[in-house]
């Protein structure tokens, strides 16, 4: 048993959906969560940038005792994994490797498909690892730097013209290659669930990345014996722009308010 609280970060909110799904599946956790919303979107930059910002976001997760760490951006998670896991003396879990496993196996057809951030997409790390779960997969990649810019705004839903536009725009290309399974590479596009399913129909499977890396968060605790035991868990929520911003939007996310669990921190000191 391990009571120290987990860490969780992302570019901006959308890994609030992945703190969602770690409440659901371990309602007994403490989690700490940052959410660098006054450098959203990541998905346009270069490794480098993104290097100084998963680090800094790290060392603010880690002046906290915490016993693993979710990294619930699929940005950070394909291009910074390998130099955070090296660099951290903590279990640090990305998207990429639970994500691609679920996938490769709900794929009947063995064709694949990808929609992700640019840097996600660009880094190739979704191919390497489908490779090596299983060359045979045929694996068809969708940059769509639109759609987190869009869902940080709240245009997420069936219904609001703008998003369903530029969703058609991205994903018909993809429905003709005749993928079977869609991996939502970036945990900002469960909130665009219903607008994406509706475009690739009924026979296309999506997978959330963020309830993929919460379910390995979660093995790798039980693994380790390493799970909470109290009745309920709790968060925190850490923001490097305005609470105020972060709380409205929040729940849209998370299921859930989080009034007063919000506090506003200075990045750059990290
Ligand atoms: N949630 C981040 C991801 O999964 C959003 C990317 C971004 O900030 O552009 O990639």
């Amino acid at each position: 048993m391990n009571q120290r609280p987990i860490g969780v970060f992302d570019s901006g909110l959308g890994g609030l959906t992945a703190v969602r799904q770690l409440r659901r599946i371990m309602p007994s956790e403490n989690i700490i969560y940052f959410g660098d919303t006054a450098r959203v979107p990541y998905g346009n930059r270069g490794r480098e940038t993104l290097l100084k910002y998963a680090r800094q976001d790290l060392r603010f997760l880690t002046s906290f005792d915490l016993k693993a760490v979710v990294i619930a951006c699929g940005t950070v998670s394909t291009n910074c994994l390998e130099d955070l896991q090296a660099e951290s003396g903590l279990p640090v879990i990305g998207v990429v490797d639970p994500a691609c496993r679920r996938a490769a196996a709900l794929s009947g057809t063995g064709r694949v498909g990808l929609a992700a951030t640019r840097a996600s997409v660009a880094s190739g790390a979704y191919e390497r690892t489908f490779r090596r779960l299983d060359p045979r997969l045929e694996v068809y990649s969708l940059a769509c730097p639109l759609f987190v810019p869009l869902v940080e705004e709240g245009r997420c839903r069936p219904g609001d013209r703008v998003i369903e536009t530029v969703a058609a725009e991205y994903l018909l290309p993809l429905r003709e290659r005749g993928v079977d399974t869609l991996v939502l590479g970036c945990t900002h596009y469960p909130l665009l669930t219903d607008v994406i399913g509706q475009i690739m129909g009924p026979g296309v499977q999506l997978v959330d990345v963020g309830a993929e890396a919460a379910a390995a968060c979660r093995e790798l605790l039980s693994q380790r014996d390493g799970l909470a035991c109290r009745p309920q868990g709790g968060a925190s929520y850490y923001t490097s722009d305005r609470a105020s911003d972060f709380q409205r939007l929040a729940s849209l996310f998370l299921g859930e308010d989080v009034a007063g669990q919000v506090q506003e921190i200075d990045i750059s000191k990290y």
